[in-house]
C-alpha cells in the first residue's frame, strides 16, 4: 500500500489551500505528451460563475436508496425476488452474492437504468419509476457509478475524463480540456490531487495501470458531486495491490464526504474489512443483511454454496 498517493483526507474542492496550489502549478506548468493547447490557463468558454451555479440540485435525503418488494423478471429468470433494502446516508455496504445472484441488477434498478417487474425503488429520495427522461439523467447525474471496467475514454487525457463528471452542470458540449471553465479545471485538478494523480493529468487514460485508471474513475464519479456512489465490481480486474488502494481510497472518500457507498463485492475477507454492513443475495433474494462486525467468515459464505440447479433463479 502506498500511503503518498493516499492522502488522509479527500479535499473538499476549493476549500484546500495547499491542494489548489498544488492544481493551480500543473494547469500553469503542465505540459503533457499531448493538448498543450488544452493546458491554457485562459477559461473556457463558459464561466466559473455558470459552472457552480448549477452544482448540487439534488436534495440531501436520509435514505438514499429503498428498495421495497422490488421484483425483476427476465422471461423465466428471476433476477430480483421480492428484495427489501433500505441504506441511510452516510452508510458504506458491500453487496455480496454468487456469479448470477443479482447484484448489478439490483445497482441497475438503483439508478434507474432498469425498471422492476413489480415493486418500488426510491433513490435519493425520489420514486425512479415516477421520472421522466430529464428525470432520470438529473438523478443519474447525483449517483457516481464505478465499474470494474473503469469505462474511461482511452484517447482523452486524464484531466480531460475527470472533467466529462462535471458536464450535467454545464450547458452545451465540451471538446477538449479548453473548453471547460478554469473552476471546472481547477475542481477536477482536486480530485486527481485527493486520488493521487495530479501528476498524470495531461497522460493519456490509455496509458494507465489498471489501478490508476480505476482511481481516475473514482475521480470522475466525485466531479458529478454525487449524493450516492454506486460500485459494481470496481476491483475485480485489478492486482492485489491497486485492489487495496483503490478499496482504501473509496472507504476514505466515503468517510471524509459522509458519502453513501454501495459496492458489489467478490472478494468475502475483502468486504467484511471495508463494509459497515454486508447485504448477500441468493437467487435475487436477500439472504443476509448485517452489520460487517456482527458476522464471521463461515457465515457469510454460507451464501456462497451452490445454488441447486433445479431452484428457481
Ligand atoms: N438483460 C438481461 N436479460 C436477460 N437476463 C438477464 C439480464 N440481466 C441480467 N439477467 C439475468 O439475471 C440474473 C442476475 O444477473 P446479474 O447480472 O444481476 O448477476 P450478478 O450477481 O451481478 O452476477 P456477477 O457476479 O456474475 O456479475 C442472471 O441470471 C442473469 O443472467
Ligand atoms: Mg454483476
Amino acid at each position: 500500500m502506498d500511503d503518498a498517493v493516499v492522502p488522509a483526507a479527500a479535499p473538499t474542492p476549493g476549500t484546500s489551500g495547499v491542494v489548489r496550489a498544488g492544481a493551480v502549478d500543473v494547469l500553469a506548468g503542465g505540459r503533457g505528451p499531448i493538448g498543450e493547447s488544452d493546458v491554457s490557463p485562459a477559461a473556457g468558454p463558459a464561466s466559473a460563475v455558470e459552472f457552480t451555479a448549477r452544482a448540487d440540485q439534488t436534495e440531501i435525503v436520509a435514505t438514499p436508496v429503498e428498495l421495497r418488494a422490488v421484483t425483476r423478471r427476465f422471461g423465466d429468470t428471476v433476477a430480483l425476488d421480492g428484495v427489501d433494502l433500505t441504506v441511510t446516508k452516510g452508510e458504506v455496504v458491500a453487496l455480496l452474492g454468487l456469479s448470477g445472484s443479482g447484484k448489478s441488477t439490483m445497482l441497475r434498478q438503483i439508478n434507474g437504468l432498469d425498471q422492476p417487474t413489480s415493486g418500488k425503488v426510491i433513490t435519493l429520495g425520489q420514486s425512479v419509476d415516477g421520472l421522466n427522461q430529464a428525470g432520470l439523467r438529473r438523478l443519474r447525474s447525483s449517483i457516481g457509478m464505478i465499474f470494474q471496467q473503469f469505462e474511461l475514454v482511452g484517447m482523452l487525457t486524464v484531466l480531460e475524463n475527470v472533467l466529462t463528471g462535471g458536464l450535467a452542470r454545464l450547458r452545451g458540449p465540451r471538446l477538449g480540456t479548453w473548453s471547460y471553465p478554469q473552476a471546472a479545471k481547477l475542481e477536477a485538478l482536486d480530485y486527481l490531487w485527493a486520488v493521487g494523480l495530479a501528476d498524470r493529468a495531461f497522460q493519456r487514460a490509455d496509458t494507465l495501470s489498471g489501478g490508476q485508471s480505476q482511481r481516475v474513475a473514482i475521480a470522475r464519479a466525485l466531479m458529478q458531486r454525487p449524493s450516492l456512489l454506486l460500485a459494481d465490481e470496481p476491483v475485480a480486474s485489478l492486482d492485489p495491490e491497486s485492489t487495496a488502494d483503490v478499496m482504501l481510497l473509496l472507504r476514505q472518500i466515503a468517510r471524509d464526504k459522509g458519502l453513501t457507498v454501495l459496492c458489489s463485492l467478490h472478494q468475502v475477507d475483502l468486504a467484511m474489512g471495508w463494509a459497515d454492513r454486508l447485504v448477500a443475495l441468493r437467487s435475487g433474494r436477500v439472504v443476509l443483511d448485517e452489520s460487517a462486525a456482527a458476522l464471521n467468515r463461515e457465515q457469510v459464505m454460507a451464501v456462497y454454496r451452490p445454488v441447486p440447479s433445479n431452484s428457481a433463479k
